[in-house]
């Protein structure tokens, strides 16, 4: 039989019978890779052994279905239980991607000490020795004799071993460095990773084993991973943040067991990684009172409202172009909101650099983070802070309207909880609340009058 050969972008999964040196579907370039279809022995038709013929999967009324409660693990860390939808389901098989050095093995290893009084956990490092893993496990405080670890990168010895011991829980860091010996390509290639993630995956649901698995990414996209496993896992978690800044995001990116909204925060300290319970209150701190050019945004992460704090600067250009530059929102949502800023508020930001960035490392990608982010930037061009205590939500359409947010009653409980006494949002329905004395709703029609409310008319 001979064997199928496609190609696969790295990037996006596309595959193609044929090579790009650009990929149709991201336009990525050069992330076609070659990739083998194992030879498949499938059994000819009507000669299916006859213990097969009786377990063989059969159609079955959706209401005869016996359902139990979903048997979940509980990781000990309450913001993972969170993002997992309440702990790890078991026979669930879970991707972990992020950039190198953000904190994935930490974070994994830190969660066997609580899994092993549940479970058995077997750790398998393709990346650090046996002796690297206890170092780090003192440093993490865990000494669970329960946890077993293995220094492997063949997946043969891998699941040789894992037969032997029957763990609960299977932790394989990271895909990119295991490989099977009978493909011919390298470890980390597109063929590999596939086809080590596939073996793994019918282990997990043949055996009941829950598997993470561990995927870098970085930001080239030049190593293959998590993007061509998203379809085949039941759950993906991106470990996110920037490796300056202390603070670090877990975000579910698919999630069949739960919710993809929700985020987990955590803050990376000397012995590891430490949950932060109430990410408003540590994003504001150190918030500068009384300067310019910043504005407290109140965004929803799933079912939580996260207070962040926007930063913008404005500066005279300096060369023919304006450079504008984000980080922490997306580009193009900022730039047009400059845009409406000219046209409705006309401020002259065609000959000025705008710099938008939000503190701590936050990603924020909510339509009612527009309102700050034109706050924001309206404080920097006019060189006036807003008044102190002041906080904003509300989407910006393209006349400058303010168009309603959800959830506008948690943002306003979240603002009063830490002490702020202004909110400026759109004019909507907050259903009923108990506003204290002193705490002031500014509802406005458009962005132009939000600016007047927030600096009082000039
Ligand atoms: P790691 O979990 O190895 O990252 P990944 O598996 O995603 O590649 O994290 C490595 C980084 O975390 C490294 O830069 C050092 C830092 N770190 C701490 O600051 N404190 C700690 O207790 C540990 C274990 C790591
Ligand atoms: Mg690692």
């Amino acid at each position: 039989m001979k064997q199928k050969t496609t190609f696969l972008c790295s990037e996006c999964g596309y595959e193609s019978s044929k090579w790009y040196g650009k990929c149709p579907s991201c336009g990525a370039w050069n992330t076609m890779d070659e990739f083998k279809e194992a030879k498949v022995t499938a059994a000819p038709r009507g000669t299916l052994p006859k213990t097969d013929r009786r377990t063989r999967n059969k159609p079955l009324e959706i209401a005869k279905i016996q359902t139990q409660e979903e048997l979940r693990f509980h990781t000990g860390i309450s913001e993972l239980d969170r993002v997992l939808g309440g702990g790890a389901v078991r026979g669930s098989f879970v991707l972990v991607g992020g950039e190198p050095g953000i904190g994935k093995s930490t974070l994994l290893l830190q969660m066997c000490q609580e899994m092993c009084r549940q479970a058995k956990v077997l750790y398998v490092s393709g990346e650090e020795s046996l002796r690297q893993i206890r170092l780090r496990a003192d440093r993490l405080h865990i000494s669970s004799p329960e946890l077993f670890v293995l220094a492997e990168t063949d997946l043969e010895e891998i699941i040789e071993e894992t037969e032997l011991l029957r763990p609960d829980v299977l932790i394989v860091d990271s895909i990119q460095t295991i490989y099977k010996s009978d493909l011919s390509s390298a470890p980390g290639n597109t063929t590999q990773i596939k086809e080590c993630a596939m073996t793994l995956m019918q282990y997990a649901k043949r055996h009941t084993v829950t598997i993470f698995i561990v995927g870098h990414v970085n930001k080239e996209g030049t190593l293959a991973g998590p993007k061509i496993l998203e379809h085949m896992v039941d759950c993906v978690l991106y470990f996110e943040g920037e490796k300056q800044v202390s603070f670090r995001c877990l975000r579910a990116a698919k999630n069949r067991f739960g919710s993809t909204n929700e985020i987990g925060v955590f803050e990376m300290s000397d012995c590891g990684l430490i949950e932060v319970p109430n990410p408003s209150a540590a994003m504001l701190s150190g918030h500068p009172m009384d300067a310019s050019g910043n504005c407290i945004a109140c965004t929803m992460e799933g079912s939580r409202p996260i207070l962040a704090e926007i930063q913008a600067l404005v500066t005279k250009t300096a060369y023919g172009t304006p450079r504008r530059m984000s980080a922490g929102v997306d580009y193009n949502r900022m730039v047009l909101l400059l845009a409406i800023l000219e046209k409705r508020v006309g401020l002259y930001l065609s000959s000025s650099d705008t710099y938008i960035n939000v503190i701590g490392g936050m990603r924020l990608d909510e339509p009612a983070i527009d309102l700050p982010i034109a706050l924001a930037v309206t404080s920097s061009y006019r060189d006036q802070a807003l008044p102190e205590g002041v906080m904003a939500f509300g989407e910006v359409g393209l006349t400058g309207e303010l168009r309603a947010v959800t959830a506008a009653g948690q943002r306003i409980h979240e603002a009063i909880r830490l002490g702020f006494t202004t909110c400026i949002m759109p004019k909507q329905d907050i259903g009923r609340m108990d506003i204290p004395d002193g705490f002031r709703i500014i509802q406005t029609d458009n962005i132009a009058q939000a600016i007047g409310a927030a600096f009082g008319r000039q």
